[in-house]
């Protein structure tokens, strides 16, 4: 199953990829391992996460050349500087067993965060060969464009979450002309948006499932990935399959037309997400 891959100036990453979180230790490794069997070429994981060496470990076991696999990690809001943020990501680098990422995102904006001194930490990894590509995730559209006006880190990505009860449309009338890859997390919204009458009604017609039709309408829009999680060989292999389902002009214009305001993910931590949601 061949994955349609996202080429900018900046990266190059196949559309769909795995998410890890919550998964760890053994189950982790089995459920990378599967996924690579089974085709997947793009492994999300993060520090906070506790999978890295999990992750590695399944990336040593697949015998896939390490040039063939786009892994993303994410360096955790409490490394709000450039010292503890270099720090905290070589030791990533190290539970990974590699030399190299092919993405490494700032996980979340912190209060604390002196946003140019990450930036030129993620510059250097970046001309140093020690993270392909550079990026943010958990940004709202202010600090996103703050960051990029400020041209200190070449970003490439930003990773929020976005799925079909969460558009991000003006995200992505920031990321779209930028040549930015959106990476869309709990792109089924936890599995719960897969019960709405719209998208098993698609589904149906398509004879496809509710998770295919909600990945479909994602990668339909221009520079956007989805990371799902499953753990299972069946789901994963359920979730791959979504990059050849094809949905017509009416059925991305119902779910376009689905309230835009369910927002899973939103800890204490979190920033002052743009308003509205869209
Ligand atoms: N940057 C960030 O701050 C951030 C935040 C959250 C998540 N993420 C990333 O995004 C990834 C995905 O997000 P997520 O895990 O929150 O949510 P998700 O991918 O939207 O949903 C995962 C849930 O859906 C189930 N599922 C998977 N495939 C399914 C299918 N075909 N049909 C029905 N249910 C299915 C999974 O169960 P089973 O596994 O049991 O199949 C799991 O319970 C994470 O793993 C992580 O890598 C990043």
């Amino acid at each position: 199953m061949s994955v349609p891959v996202l080429t900018t100036g900046k990266l190059a990453m196949p559309a769909l990829g795995l998410g890890t979180w919550p998964l760890r230790g053994r189950d982790c490794e089995a459920a990378v391992e599967s996924a690579l069997g089974l085709g997947y070429r793009h492994i999300d994981t993060a520090e906070m996460y506790g999978n890295e060496e999990a992750v590695g470990a399944a990336i040593a076991a697949s015998g896939i050349a390490r040039g063939e696999i786009f892994l993303t990690t994410k360096i955790w809001y409490d490394k709000p500087d450039g010292a503890s943020f270099r720090a905290a990501f070589a030791a990533s680098l190290e539970r990974l067993r590699q030399p190299h990422v092919d993405l490494l995102l700032v996980h979340w904006p912190s209060p604390a965060l002196n946003l140019p001194s990450v930036l030129t930490a993620l510059a250097h990894l970046h001309a140093e060969g020690l993270a392909r590509a550079v990026g943010v995730s958990n940004f709202p559209g202010a600090l996103l464009r703050q960051a990029l006006a400020l041209d200190i880190a070449p970003i490439a990505c930003l990773q929020v979450e976005q799925h079909a009860m969460l558009g991000q449309q003006a995200l992505l009338d920031i990321t779209q002309p930028a040549g930015i890859v959106m990476t869309s997390y709990t792109p089924l919204g936890k599995g719960e948006v897969l019960e709405h009458p719209v998208l098993t009604g698609i589904a149906a017609r398509h004879g496809a499932t509710p998770a295919q039709v909600a990945l479909a309408w994602l990668l339909s829009k221009k520079l956007v990935a989805a990371v799902p999680k499953a753990a299972s060989a069946a789901r994963q292999a359920e979730n791959l399959a979504a990059a050849k389902l094809r949905l017509s002009e009416a059925d991305l214009a119902a779910i376009a037309a689905l309230p835009k305001n369910r927002r899973f993910v939103n800890p204490a931590f979190a920033p002052a997400w743009d308003s509205p949601d869209a």
